[in-house]
C-alpha cells in the first residue's frame, strides 16, 4: 500500500499502480453488471454507463471490515444511544477535516443526514422564505435547479465564465445578482466542471455574501477528490463567511460508498444551527442508518492509504481523458478534482433534434450526463465519469471516437 498524501508521487499517475496488490479495488465490467446498483442495470447489457457519479471500484478494506461486522453477526438493530457532547460520527467528521483539509470543524455544530442533497433542501427550506432569490453557479449539479424550484425559491443564475483556461466564479455578476437573494449555493470543488475555488474566489463571495446578508450554503462532498496542485478550501475557514456558513458534505464520493445513505451537515455558528433546529422537527429528517455511519466513520479513520492510491489511479484517468478530447477536439479542461469531465460538444454534427449525449448512447453505446440537465449553459455538453478502469475507460473512448465519426 501507498503511505500518507504527502508522499505519493503524482508525476508517475497511473503508471506507479503496477502489481495486483496496488490495484486492489479495481473490478471488471462482468463484475459490475452482475451487482444490483443504478449505474450498471439501467441501461441495456451493450451500453457502458458513464454518468451517475459513482467509482467502479471495490471500496477501502476497513470500510467493508465495518459492514461484514454487522452481516457477519446479524446486527441490525437499533444503535447505542450516543452522549451529544460526543458523537462517534462528528468527532471522526472533525478529525479528518482537521487532517486532510486543515479545518477544525465545531462537532457539537453538526447534524448527521441522511444524504447531502437532503441537507440542501432543509437548509433552504430552514434559511429563505418561499418567494426568495437563491443564487446558484451554472453549469451545476442538477438537483441544485431542481429543489430551489422545488421549495418555491427562486432561481437566480450567475453562469461561471470561461476564462481560456477554465471556469471562473463571475464576482462582478454576483454583486449584481445579491440583491436578488437570500441565499447562495455553492459546490466546491464544482460538479461538473470540476473547479477547485481559490482563496480569492472564495472570499470575493464571502464578501457579497456578508454585504448582502446571505446565507452561504457549501456543498463540499466532493472535497476528497483534490488532484495536485490543487487545494480544497473549506468556506469556513474563510474568516468573513464562516459565520453565515453551512457545509455539506460525506465520505459518499471520496470513498464510493452512496448508497449507504450517511451525510453531514456543518453550521458555522451556533446562531445558525439554533435557527435550523427551531424549524426544522427533530425527528422529521431521516437519519443515517449504522451501516452508513459505521462505513462513514472507518472511511474517515482508517481508509487514508486507499483514498490515495484511488487518487493515483484516477490522475492518470483524468489526463488519458483530456489527451483524447483534445484529439477528439472537444474542448474540455482537465478537471481540478473530482472523476467528472466536462466537454463541451456543441460543434459535434448530431441529427436533429439530438442532444449530444443522445446521439452518443444512441451510436457509441455509451450513457454519458447530458449538459442540458446542468442548466442553460450546460446545451451541448455531456458529462463523463471516468472513475472505472483503464481497460473500461480504453472501451467507453473508443464507442464514443467511432460515434464522434
Ligand atoms: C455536488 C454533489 N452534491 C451532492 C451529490 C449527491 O449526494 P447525496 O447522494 O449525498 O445527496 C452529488 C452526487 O453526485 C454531487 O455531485
Amino acid at each position: 500500500m501507498v503511505g500518507s498524501g504527502a508522499e505519493l508521487d503524482f508525476t508517475k499517475g497511473r503508471d506507479l499502480i503496477t502489481s495486483p496488490a496496488m490495484e486492489p479495488f479495481l473490478l471488471g465490467a462482468d463484475q459490475l453488471r452482475a451487482r444490483a446498483g443504478g449505474k450498471w442495470t439501467k441501461y441495456a447489457a451493450d451500453v457502458i454507463p458513464a454518468f451517475v457519479a459513482d467509482m467502479d471500484f471495490k471500496v477501502a478494506p476497513a470500510v467493508q471490515a465495518a459492514i461484514e461486522q454487522f452481516t457477519h453477526t446479524q446486527d441490525y438493530g437499533y444503535g447505542q444511544m450516543t452522549d451529544p457532547s460526543s458523537v462517534p460520527l462528528f468527532d471522526a467528521f472533525a478529525a479528518w477535516m482537521a487532517r486532510r483539509h486543515n479545518w477544525q470543524p465545531d462537532p457539537t455544530l453538526t447534524h448527521a443526514n441522511t444524504d447531502v442533497i437532503q441537507g440542501l433542501v432543509a437548509t433552504m427550506v430552514a434559511f429563505t422564505a418561499p418567494g426568495d432569490g437563491i443564487i446558484v453557479q451554472t453549469p451545476i449539479y442538477p438537483p441544485f435547479l431542481r429543489y430551489v424550484v422545488a421549495t418555491g425559491r427562486r432561481l437566480v443564475e450567475n453562469p461561471l465564465v470561461d476564462d481560456g483556461t477554465r471556469f471562473v466564479v463571475d464576482l462582478e455578476g454576483l454583486e449584481r445578482a445579491a440583491p436578488q437573494a437570500t441565499m447562495i449555493l455553492l459546490c466546491n470543488p464544482h460538479n461538473p466542471t470540476g473547479r477547485v475555488l481559490e482563496r480569492t474566489e472564495l472570499e470575493g463571495i464571502a464578501a457579497i455574501a456578508a454585504a448582502h446578508n446571505l446565507t452561504i450554503v457549501s456543498d463540499e462532498i466532493h472535497a476528497d477528490l483534490v488532484y495536485p496542485g490543487r487545494k480544497h478550501i473549506p468556506m469556513e475557514t474563510i474568516e468573513a463567511a464562516a459565520e453565515r456558513t453551512v457545509t455539506l458534505t460525506s465520505a459518499t464520493k471520496g470513498f464510493n460508498i452512496a448508497g449507504l445513505r450517511t451525510s453531514i451537515a456543518h453550521f458555522g455558528s451556533s446562531g445558525l444551527k439554533e435557527k435550523f433546529d427551531s424549524v426544522v422537527p427533530e425527528r422529521l429528517l431521516g437519519g443515517p442508518s449504522r451501516f452508513g455511519v459505521a462505513a462513514t466513520i472507518a472511511a474517515w479513520c482508517d481508509a487514508d492509504d486507499w483514498l490515495d492510491a484511488v487518487m493515483l489511479y484516477l490522475d492518470g484517468n483524468r489526463r488519458r481523458v483530456a489527451e483524447w478530447a483534445a484529439q477528439a477536439e472537444l474542448a474540455h479542461y482537465m478537471p481540478e478534482a473530482t472523476y467528472l469531465a466536462w466537454m463541451n460538444c456543441r460543434h459535434l454534427d448530431v441529427k436533429e433534434g439530438l442532444t449530444p449525449q443522445q446521439h452518443m448512447l444512441e451510436n457509441a453505446k455509451v450513457a454519458l450526463s447530458d449538459g442540458v440537465d446542468f442548466g442553460e449553459p450546460g446545451h451541448g455538453h455531456v458529462r463523463l465519469n471516468f472513475a472505472t478502469s483503464a481497460e473500461i475507460l480504453e472501451e467507453i473512448l473508443g464507442r464514443l471516437g467511432s460515434a464522434l465519426g
